[in-house]
Protein backbone atom coordinates (compact mmCIF):
# COMPACT_ATOMS: atom_id res chain seq x y z
CA UNK A 1 0.00 0.00 0.00
CA UNK A 2 1.26 3.46 -0.75
CA UNK A 3 2.06 6.18 1.62
CA UNK A 4 2.48 10.32 1.22
CA UNK A 5 5.56 11.70 3.10
CA UNK A 6 5.33 15.14 3.02
CA UNK A 7 7.78 17.90 4.76
CA UNK A 8 5.72 20.62 6.06
CA UNK A 9 6.01 24.30 5.94
CA UNK A 10 6.95 25.10 2.49
CA UNK A 11 4.77 28.10 0.84
CA UNK A 12 2.29 26.88 -1.95
CA UNK A 13 2.09 28.82 -4.97
CA UNK A 14 1.64 28.75 -8.22
CA UNK A 15 -0.51 27.71 -11.02
CA UNK A 16 -2.57 24.09 -11.60
CA UNK A 17 -5.09 22.84 -13.63
CA UNK A 18 -8.98 20.78 -12.12
CA UNK A 19 -9.32 17.62 -13.47
CA UNK A 20 -12.57 16.36 -14.76
CA UNK A 21 -15.48 15.75 -12.12
CA UNK A 22 -15.23 12.06 -10.01
CA UNK A 23 -18.87 12.93 -8.95
CA UNK A 24 -19.95 13.59 -12.55
CA UNK A 25 -18.25 10.93 -14.01
CA UNK A 26 -19.83 7.86 -12.56
CA UNK A 27 -23.43 8.62 -13.11
CA UNK A 28 -22.18 9.61 -16.83
CA UNK A 29 -20.83 6.29 -17.21
CA UNK A 30 -23.64 4.65 -15.90
CA UNK A 31 -25.88 6.35 -18.16
CA UNK A 32 -24.35 4.80 -21.45
CA UNK A 33 -25.91 1.65 -20.47
CA UNK A 34 -29.08 3.20 -21.85
CA UNK A 35 -28.10 2.86 -25.68
CA UNK A 36 -26.37 0.44 -27.72
CA UNK A 37 -24.47 3.47 -29.61
CA UNK A 38 -21.24 5.04 -28.18
CA UNK A 39 -20.56 7.42 -26.27
CA UNK A 40 -17.40 9.51 -26.11
CA UNK A 41 -16.32 11.58 -23.44
CA UNK A 42 -13.92 13.89 -22.64
CA UNK A 43 -12.22 15.05 -19.71
CA UNK A 44 -13.08 12.80 -17.62
CA UNK A 45 -10.50 12.03 -14.59
CA UNK A 46 -9.81 8.77 -16.59
CA UNK A 47 -6.94 8.02 -13.62
CA UNK A 48 -9.22 7.74 -10.85
CA UNK A 49 -9.66 4.50 -9.38
CA UNK A 50 -13.66 4.92 -9.14
CA UNK A 51 -13.54 5.31 -12.87
CA UNK A 52 -11.61 2.28 -13.40
CA UNK A 53 -13.85 0.52 -11.35
CA UNK A 54 -17.19 1.66 -12.39
CA UNK A 55 -15.06 0.84 -16.09
CA UNK A 56 -14.83 -2.78 -14.56
CA UNK A 57 -18.29 -2.81 -13.48
CA UNK A 58 -19.98 -1.50 -16.69
CA UNK A 59 -17.35 -4.26 -18.65
CA UNK A 60 -19.04 -7.08 -16.47
CA UNK A 61 -22.40 -6.05 -17.89
CA UNK A 62 -21.34 -5.92 -21.61
CA UNK A 63 -19.78 -2.40 -22.01
CA UNK A 64 -16.91 -2.31 -24.40
CA UNK A 65 -14.81 0.48 -22.39
CA UNK A 66 -12.32 2.29 -24.39
CA UNK A 67 -9.64 4.65 -22.75
CA UNK A 68 -7.59 7.18 -24.78
CA UNK A 69 -5.21 9.51 -24.00
CA UNK A 70 -5.92 12.54 -22.22
CA UNK A 71 -8.61 11.66 -21.06
CA UNK A 72 -11.17 10.30 -23.38
CA UNK A 73 -13.50 7.55 -22.96
CA UNK A 74 -15.84 5.81 -25.53
CA UNK A 75 -18.40 3.40 -23.99
CA UNK A 76 -20.50 1.35 -26.01
CA UNK A 77 -22.99 -1.11 -24.83
CA UNK A 78 -23.87 -3.10 -27.85
CA UNK A 79 -26.41 -5.49 -25.79
CA UNK A 80 -26.54 -5.56 -22.18
CA UNK A 81 -25.15 -9.17 -21.42
CA UNK A 82 -25.13 -9.68 -17.37
CA UNK A 83 -27.98 -7.91 -15.26
CA UNK A 84 -26.15 -8.32 -12.20
CA UNK A 85 -23.86 -5.49 -10.35
CA UNK A 86 -21.76 -8.12 -8.33
CA UNK A 87 -21.04 -7.89 -4.55
CA UNK A 88 -16.84 -7.90 -5.05
CA UNK A 89 -17.14 -4.79 -7.32
CA UNK A 90 -20.21 -3.01 -5.16
CA UNK A 91 -18.54 -3.19 -2.06
CA UNK A 92 -15.45 -1.59 -3.33
CA UNK A 93 -17.56 1.32 -4.36
CA UNK A 94 -20.90 2.03 -3.59
CA UNK A 95 -21.58 4.66 -6.46
CA UNK A 96 -21.91 0.88 -8.17
CA UNK A 97 -25.52 1.22 -7.43
CA UNK A 98 -25.89 3.78 -10.04
CA UNK A 99 -26.30 0.88 -12.65
CA UNK A 100 -29.99 0.01 -11.15
CA UNK A 101 -31.59 2.82 -12.94
CA UNK A 102 -30.04 1.75 -16.39
CA UNK A 103 -30.44 -1.67 -16.26
CA UNK A 104 -34.29 -1.37 -14.88
CA UNK A 105 -34.78 0.93 -17.94
CA UNK A 106 -33.12 -0.89 -20.87
CA UNK A 107 -33.52 -4.49 -19.69
CA UNK A 108 -36.40 -4.60 -17.64
CA UNK A 109 -34.51 -5.98 -14.73
CA UNK A 110 -31.54 -5.49 -12.13
CA UNK A 111 -29.96 -7.91 -9.32
CA UNK A 112 -27.36 -4.91 -7.67
CA UNK A 113 -25.71 -6.22 -4.69
CA UNK A 114 -26.78 -3.83 -1.18
CA UNK A 115 -23.73 -1.30 -1.40
CA UNK A 116 -23.36 -1.59 2.74
CA UNK A 117 -22.23 1.11 4.80
CA UNK A 118 -18.65 2.96 4.84
CA UNK A 119 -16.38 4.63 6.95
CA UNK A 120 -18.46 7.78 7.10
CA UNK A 121 -22.12 6.19 7.46
CA UNK A 122 -24.87 3.66 6.74
CA UNK A 123 -25.28 5.25 3.51
CA UNK A 124 -28.53 3.49 2.82
CA UNK A 125 -30.28 3.18 -0.94
CA UNK A 126 -33.72 2.84 0.42
CA UNK A 127 -35.04 5.82 -1.10
CA UNK A 128 -33.59 4.74 -4.69
CA UNK A 129 -35.81 1.65 -4.38
CA UNK A 130 -38.99 3.91 -3.55
CA UNK A 131 -38.21 6.10 -7.11
CA UNK A 132 -37.46 2.63 -9.23
CA UNK A 133 -40.91 1.30 -7.64
CA UNK A 134 -42.85 4.88 -8.31
CA UNK A 135 -41.85 3.95 -11.58
CA UNK A 136 -43.63 0.49 -11.88
CA UNK A 137 -40.56 -1.81 -10.98
CA UNK A 138 -41.06 -4.66 -8.35
CA UNK A 139 -38.08 -4.41 -5.47
CA UNK A 140 -37.48 -7.31 -3.53
CA UNK A 141 -34.24 -7.86 -1.44
CA UNK A 142 -32.77 -11.68 -1.69
CA UNK A 143 -29.40 -12.64 0.07
CA UNK A 144 -27.89 -9.24 0.57
CA UNK A 145 -28.81 -8.10 -3.47
CA UNK A 146 -31.44 -6.06 -4.79
CA UNK A 147 -33.53 -7.72 -6.99
CA UNK A 148 -35.79 -5.28 -9.20
CA UNK A 149 -37.93 -6.27 -11.99
CA UNK A 150 -39.81 -4.07 -14.46
CA UNK A 151 -43.91 -5.15 -15.54
CA UNK A 152 -43.56 -7.06 -19.13
CA UNK A 153 -43.92 -3.46 -20.94
CA UNK A 154 -40.93 -1.88 -18.98
CA UNK A 155 -40.64 0.91 -16.69
CA UNK A 156 -43.95 3.84 -17.23
CA UNK A 157 -43.50 7.50 -15.93
CA UNK A 158 -44.63 8.80 -12.57
CA UNK A 159 -44.40 10.77 -10.29
CA UNK A 160 -41.16 10.62 -7.98
CA UNK A 161 -40.89 12.22 -4.81
CA UNK A 162 -37.73 11.96 -2.59
CA UNK A 163 -38.36 12.64 1.19
CA UNK A 164 -34.76 13.21 1.96
CA UNK A 165 -32.70 15.05 -0.97
CA UNK A 166 -30.59 12.31 -2.47
CA UNK A 167 -27.95 13.09 -5.04
CA UNK A 168 -27.44 9.15 -6.03
CA UNK A 169 -31.31 8.89 -6.18
CA UNK A 170 -31.67 11.68 -8.46
CA UNK A 171 -29.47 10.16 -10.46
CA UNK A 172 -31.36 6.60 -10.74
CA UNK A 173 -34.29 8.08 -10.68
CA UNK A 174 -33.66 10.28 -13.74
CA UNK A 175 -31.81 7.09 -16.19
CA UNK A 176 -35.16 5.10 -15.03
CA UNK A 177 -36.89 7.81 -16.43
CA UNK A 178 -35.17 7.99 -19.25
CA UNK A 179 -36.62 5.12 -20.71
CA UNK A 180 -39.73 5.02 -18.99
CA UNK A 181 -43.05 5.00 -20.88
CA UNK A 182 -44.35 8.84 -20.89
CA UNK A 183 -43.82 11.63 -18.00
CA UNK A 184 -41.86 11.25 -14.89
CA UNK A 185 -42.21 14.37 -12.20
CA UNK A 186 -39.20 14.22 -9.74
CA UNK A 187 -39.80 16.25 -6.96
CA UNK A 188 -37.35 17.19 -4.09
CA UNK A 189 -34.56 16.27 -6.51
CA UNK A 190 -30.87 17.21 -5.69
CA UNK A 191 -29.54 20.57 -7.45
CA UNK A 192 -25.73 19.58 -7.25
CA UNK A 193 -23.90 20.46 -10.64
CA UNK A 194 -23.33 16.82 -11.13
CA UNK A 195 -27.24 16.60 -11.53
CA UNK A 196 -27.28 18.41 -14.20
CA UNK A 197 -24.56 17.62 -15.89
CA UNK A 198 -26.12 14.14 -15.95
CA UNK A 199 -29.36 15.63 -17.07
CA UNK A 200 -27.12 17.64 -20.64
CA UNK A 201 -25.80 14.07 -21.05
CA UNK A 202 -29.47 12.53 -21.44
CA UNK A 203 -31.02 15.56 -23.34
CA UNK A 204 -27.90 15.34 -25.77
CA UNK A 205 -28.37 11.46 -25.89
CA UNK A 206 -32.45 12.51 -26.80
CA UNK A 207 -34.00 12.63 -23.64
CA UNK A 208 -36.71 15.49 -23.10
CA UNK A 209 -35.59 16.73 -19.82
CA UNK A 210 -36.64 20.04 -18.36
CA UNK A 211 -35.73 21.66 -14.52
CA UNK A 212 -32.78 20.09 -13.67
CA UNK A 213 -30.69 22.13 -10.97
CA UNK A 214 -34.18 22.79 -9.46
CA UNK A 215 -36.31 20.84 -6.92
CA UNK A 216 -38.47 19.43 -9.34
CA UNK A 217 -37.24 18.08 -12.59
CA UNK A 218 -39.75 16.69 -15.80
CA UNK A 219 -38.17 14.02 -18.09
CA UNK A 220 -40.41 12.71 -21.49
CA UNK A 221 -38.99 9.24 -21.80
CA UNK A 222 -38.09 7.79 -25.14
CA UNK A 223 -38.04 4.49 -26.57
CA UNK A 224 -34.51 4.71 -27.47
CA UNK A 225 -31.59 7.00 -27.22
CA UNK A 226 -28.44 8.19 -28.92
CA UNK A 227 -24.77 8.25 -28.65
CA UNK A 228 -22.75 11.21 -28.37
CA UNK A 229 -19.34 13.14 -27.34
CA UNK A 230 -20.24 14.56 -24.02
CA UNK A 231 -17.62 17.28 -22.35
CA UNK A 232 -16.71 15.81 -18.56
CA UNK A 233 -17.19 18.97 -16.29
CA UNK A 234 -14.01 19.99 -13.52
CA UNK A 235 -14.07 18.35 -9.91
CA UNK A 236 -15.78 21.25 -8.06
CA UNK A 237 -14.19 19.07 -4.84
CA UNK A 238 -10.89 18.64 -5.98
CA UNK A 239 -10.69 22.38 -6.69
CA UNK A 240 -12.03 22.83 -3.38
CA UNK A 241 -9.42 20.88 -2.32
CA UNK A 242 -6.89 22.89 -4.21
CA UNK A 243 -8.06 26.19 -2.47
CA UNK A 244 -7.84 24.90 0.66
CA UNK A 245 -4.10 24.05 0.30
CA UNK A 246 -3.71 27.36 -0.76
CA UNK A 247 -6.01 28.63 2.66
CA UNK A 248 -3.53 27.02 4.63
CA UNK A 249 0.06 27.07 2.61
CA UNK A 250 0.42 30.91 2.95
CA UNK A 251 1.19 31.65 -0.61
CA UNK A 252 -0.72 32.62 -4.13
CA UNK A 253 -2.37 29.73 -5.98
CA UNK A 254 -4.19 30.02 -9.37
CA UNK A 255 -6.71 27.24 -10.88
CA UNK A 256 -7.36 27.15 -14.24
CA UNK A 257 -10.67 24.97 -15.85
CA UNK A 258 -12.05 25.65 -12.35
CA UNK A 259 -15.63 25.56 -12.11
CA UNK A 260 -16.00 29.18 -10.16
CA UNK A 261 -19.54 28.94 -10.59
CA UNK A 262 -20.01 26.15 -8.60
CA UNK A 263 -18.01 26.88 -5.56
CA UNK A 264 -19.62 30.33 -4.15
CA UNK A 265 -20.45 28.43 -0.79
CA UNK A 266 -16.66 27.76 -0.41
CA UNK A 267 -15.43 31.15 -1.52
CA UNK A 268 -17.76 32.76 0.84
CA UNK A 269 -16.11 30.91 3.66
CA UNK A 270 -12.62 31.27 2.45
CA UNK A 271 -13.52 35.09 2.32
CA UNK A 272 -14.69 35.34 5.60
CA UNK A 273 -11.08 33.73 6.96
CA UNK A 274 -9.36 36.53 5.44
CA UNK A 275 -8.25 34.58 2.32
CA UNK A 276 -8.51 36.77 -1.23
CA UNK A 277 -10.13 34.92 -3.67
CA UNK A 278 -9.77 36.72 -7.37
CA UNK A 279 -11.46 35.20 -10.62
CA UNK A 280 -10.74 35.52 -14.56
CA UNK A 281 -13.66 35.58 -17.12
CA UNK A 282 -16.01 32.95 -17.22
CA UNK A 283 -17.16 30.25 -20.20
CA UNK A 284 -21.16 30.33 -20.25
CA UNK A 285 -20.85 27.11 -18.08
CA UNK A 286 -19.07 29.27 -14.93
CA UNK A 287 -15.43 27.80 -15.72
CA UNK A 288 -12.08 30.11 -15.58
CA UNK A 289 -9.36 30.86 -13.51
CA UNK A 290 -9.33 31.11 -9.84
CA UNK A 291 -7.17 32.56 -7.61
CA UNK A 292 -6.70 32.37 -3.81
CA UNK A 293 -3.98 34.50 -1.98
CA UNK A 294 -3.50 33.72 1.77
CA UNK A 295 -0.17 35.26 2.65
CA UNK A 296 -0.72 35.03 6.70
CA UNK A 297 -2.93 32.96 8.93
CA UNK A 298 -6.54 32.43 8.12
CA UNK A 299 -9.19 33.69 10.47
CA UNK A 300 -11.54 30.73 12.18
CA UNK A 301 -15.49 30.59 10.83
CA UNK A 302 -18.48 28.73 11.57
CA UNK A 303 -19.75 26.27 8.90
CA UNK A 304 -22.67 24.12 8.44
CA UNK A 305 -22.60 21.55 5.52
CA UNK A 306 -25.89 21.03 3.38
CA UNK A 307 -27.05 19.60 0.02
CA UNK A 308 -26.01 22.28 -2.46
CA UNK A 309 -25.98 25.07 -3.49
CA UNK A 310 -24.79 24.85 0.60
CA UNK A 311 -21.80 24.28 1.71
CA UNK A 312 -20.35 20.90 0.19
CA UNK A 313 -20.04 17.51 2.81
CA UNK A 314 -17.05 16.57 0.58
CA UNK A 315 -15.23 19.63 1.58
CA UNK A 316 -15.97 19.10 5.53
CA UNK A 317 -12.81 17.69 6.17
CA UNK A 318 -10.37 19.90 4.16
CA UNK A 319 -11.94 22.85 5.92
CA UNK A 320 -11.41 21.77 8.94
CA UNK A 321 -7.53 21.16 8.10
CA UNK A 322 -7.77 24.83 7.00
CA UNK A 323 -9.42 25.59 11.02
CA UNK A 324 -6.80 23.46 12.46
CA UNK A 325 -4.09 26.42 12.57
CA UNK A 326 -6.77 29.46 12.36
CA UNK A 327 -7.30 32.17 14.61
CA UNK A 328 -10.05 31.47 16.64
CA UNK A 329 -12.28 28.71 17.20
CA UNK A 330 -14.37 27.67 14.31
CA UNK A 331 -17.93 25.65 15.05
CA UNK A 332 -18.26 22.85 12.08
CA UNK A 333 -21.80 20.96 11.65
CA UNK A 334 -21.72 18.18 9.82
CA UNK A 335 -25.53 17.81 8.42
CA UNK A 336 -25.42 14.99 5.57
CA UNK A 337 -23.48 12.06 7.15
CA UNK A 338 -23.78 10.61 10.67
CA UNK A 339 -20.11 9.85 10.61
CA UNK A 340 -17.81 11.96 8.53
CA UNK A 341 -15.50 13.37 11.64
CA UNK A 342 -12.62 10.07 11.27
CA UNK A 343 -9.83 12.66 9.97
CA UNK A 344 -10.87 14.66 13.14
CA UNK A 345 -8.91 12.14 15.37
CA UNK A 346 -5.54 12.00 12.99
CA UNK A 347 -5.48 15.96 12.78
CA UNK A 348 -5.87 15.87 16.61
CA UNK A 349 -2.33 13.46 16.61
CA UNK A 350 -1.03 16.45 14.45
CA UNK A 351 -1.65 18.89 17.41
CA UNK A 352 -4.99 20.00 16.67
CA UNK A 353 -7.48 21.16 19.16
CA UNK A 354 -10.73 19.55 18.17
CA UNK A 355 -13.57 18.45 20.59
CA UNK A 356 -16.71 16.36 18.83
CA UNK A 357 -19.81 16.71 20.22
CA UNK A 358 -22.63 14.51 18.39
CA UNK A 359 -22.25 16.09 14.40
CA UNK A 360 -20.88 19.39 15.99
CA UNK A 361 -16.70 20.00 15.90
CA UNK A 362 -15.56 22.34 18.09
CA UNK A 363 -12.05 23.61 16.52
CA UNK A 364 -10.04 25.96 18.41
CA UNK A 365 -6.99 27.02 15.60
CA UNK A 366 -3.34 26.35 17.07
CA UNK A 367 -0.64 28.11 15.94
CA UNK A 368 1.13 25.03 14.76
CA UNK A 369 0.90 21.28 13.80
CA UNK A 370 3.21 18.71 14.59
CA UNK A 371 4.26 16.42 11.37
CA UNK A 372 3.16 12.94 12.68
CA UNK A 373 2.46 9.13 10.90
CA UNK A 374 -1.51 9.35 10.72
CA UNK A 375 -3.66 6.80 8.62
CA UNK A 376 -6.61 8.20 6.46
CA UNK A 377 -10.17 6.32 6.58
CA UNK A 378 -11.88 7.63 3.59
CA UNK A 379 -11.61 9.79 0.67
CA UNK A 380 -12.00 13.34 1.69
CA UNK A 381 -10.59 12.76 5.14
CA UNK A 382 -7.03 11.89 3.62
CA UNK A 383 -7.07 14.79 1.84
CA UNK A 384 -7.75 16.78 4.53
CA UNK A 385 -4.50 14.85 6.44
CA UNK A 386 -2.65 15.71 3.66
CA UNK A 387 -3.34 19.22 3.74
CA UNK A 388 -2.60 19.38 7.59
CA UNK A 389 1.05 17.81 6.28
CA UNK A 390 1.61 21.02 4.40
CA UNK A 391 1.58 23.21 6.69
CA UNK A 392 2.64 20.83 10.12
CA UNK A 393 6.22 21.27 11.44
CA UNK A 394 8.37 18.23 10.25
CA UNK A 395 7.41 15.17 8.63
CA UNK A 396 4.27 13.59 8.26
CA UNK A 397 3.37 10.61 6.46
CA UNK A 398 0.24 9.54 5.83
CA UNK A 399 -1.08 5.95 5.19
CA UNK A 400 -3.66 3.91 3.35
CA UNK A 401 -3.18 6.56 0.08
CA UNK A 402 -5.45 4.26 -1.78
CA UNK A 403 -8.26 6.46 -0.67
CA UNK A 404 -7.00 9.36 -1.92
CA UNK A 405 -6.38 7.54 -5.28
CA UNK A 406 -10.42 6.89 -6.07
CA UNK A 407 -10.73 10.69 -6.02
CA UNK A 408 -7.75 12.64 -6.93
CA UNK A 409 -5.84 12.40 -9.62
CA UNK A 410 -1.63 12.50 -8.97
CA UNK A 411 -2.19 14.91 -6.25
CA UNK A 412 1.28 13.97 -5.10
CA UNK A 413 2.32 16.11 -8.48
CA UNK A 414 -0.30 18.85 -8.88
CA UNK A 415 1.21 19.78 -5.00
CA UNK A 416 5.04 19.25 -5.70
CA UNK A 417 4.42 21.77 -8.77
CA UNK A 418 2.58 24.47 -6.42
CA UNK A 419 5.98 23.92 -4.03
CA UNK A 420 5.07 21.37 -1.66
CA UNK A 421 7.36 18.60 -0.61
CA UNK A 422 4.91 15.48 -1.33
CA UNK A 423 6.58 12.17 -2.42
CA UNK A 424 4.71 8.90 -2.75
CA UNK A 425 6.01 5.87 -1.20
CA UNK A 426 4.84 2.23 -1.27
CA UNK A 427 4.53 1.04 2.36
C1 LIG B 1 -22.99 11.56 -3.41
O1 LIG B 1 -23.17 10.41 -2.60
C2 LIG B 1 -21.49 11.74 -3.58
N1 LIG B 1 -20.94 10.57 -4.25
C3 LIG B 1 -20.83 11.91 -2.20
O2 LIG B 1 -19.44 12.14 -2.42
C4 LIG B 1 -21.44 13.13 -1.52
O3 LIG B 1 -20.88 13.27 -0.23
C5 LIG B 1 -22.97 12.96 -1.43
O4 LIG B 1 -23.51 12.74 -2.75
C6 LIG B 1 -23.65 14.18 -0.82
O5 LIG B 1 -23.36 15.32 -1.59
C7 LIG B 1 -21.04 10.47 -5.61
O6 LIG B 1 -21.60 11.35 -6.26
C8 LIG B 1 -20.44 9.27 -6.25
P1 LIG B 1 -26.80 11.06 -1.04
P2 LIG B 1 -24.66 9.78 -2.41
O7 LIG B 1 -27.63 9.98 -1.58
O8 LIG B 1 -25.42 9.92 -3.66
C9 LIG B 1 -28.94 9.50 2.91
C10 LIG B 1 -17.13 11.83 -2.13
O9 LIG B 1 -16.39 12.06 -1.16
N2 LIG B 1 -29.63 8.55 2.01
O10 LIG B 1 -27.06 12.47 -1.48
O11 LIG B 1 -24.49 8.43 -1.84
C11 LIG B 1 -27.43 9.22 3.01
O12 LIG B 1 -27.19 8.23 3.99
C12 LIG B 1 -18.49 11.19 -1.91
O13 LIG B 1 -16.86 12.11 -3.33
C13 LIG B 1 -30.66 7.76 2.53
O14 LIG B 1 -30.99 7.84 3.71
O15 LIG B 1 -25.25 10.75 -1.29
C14 LIG B 1 -26.86 10.56 3.39
O16 LIG B 1 -27.00 10.74 4.78
C15 LIG B 1 -18.72 10.83 -0.44
N3 LIG B 1 -31.29 6.89 1.70
C16 LIG B 1 -27.78 11.55 2.66
O17 LIG B 1 -28.99 10.81 2.36
C17 LIG B 1 -30.96 6.78 0.36
O18 LIG B 1 -31.59 5.97 -0.35
C18 LIG B 1 -27.20 12.08 1.36
O19 LIG B 1 -26.84 10.97 0.57
C19 LIG B 1 -29.92 7.60 -0.14
C20 LIG B 1 -29.27 8.48 0.69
Amino acid sequence: MDIFRIQGGRPISGTVRVSGAKNAALPLMSATLLTEQPIRFVGAPTRLVDVQTMGRLLVSLGTEFTERRGGELVLTTPNVEETTAAYDLVRTMRASVLVLGPLLARCGQARVSMPGGCAIGSRPVDLHLKAMEALGARIDVEAGYVVARTPPGGLVGGRVVFEKITVGGTENALTAAALAKGETVIENAAREPEIVALAQLLRTMGVEIEGEGTHRILVQGQDRLEGCRFEVPPDRIEAGTLMCAGAIGRGSLTLTNCPVAHLEALVEKLREADCRVHTGSLSSEGIGELTIEAPFRPRAVDVMTGEYPGFPTDMQAQLMAVMSVAQGRSMMTERIFENRYLHASELIRMGADIHLEGRTATVRGVERLSGAPVTASDLRASASLVLAGLVAQGETVVRRIYHLDRGYENLEIKLTKLGAMVSRESE
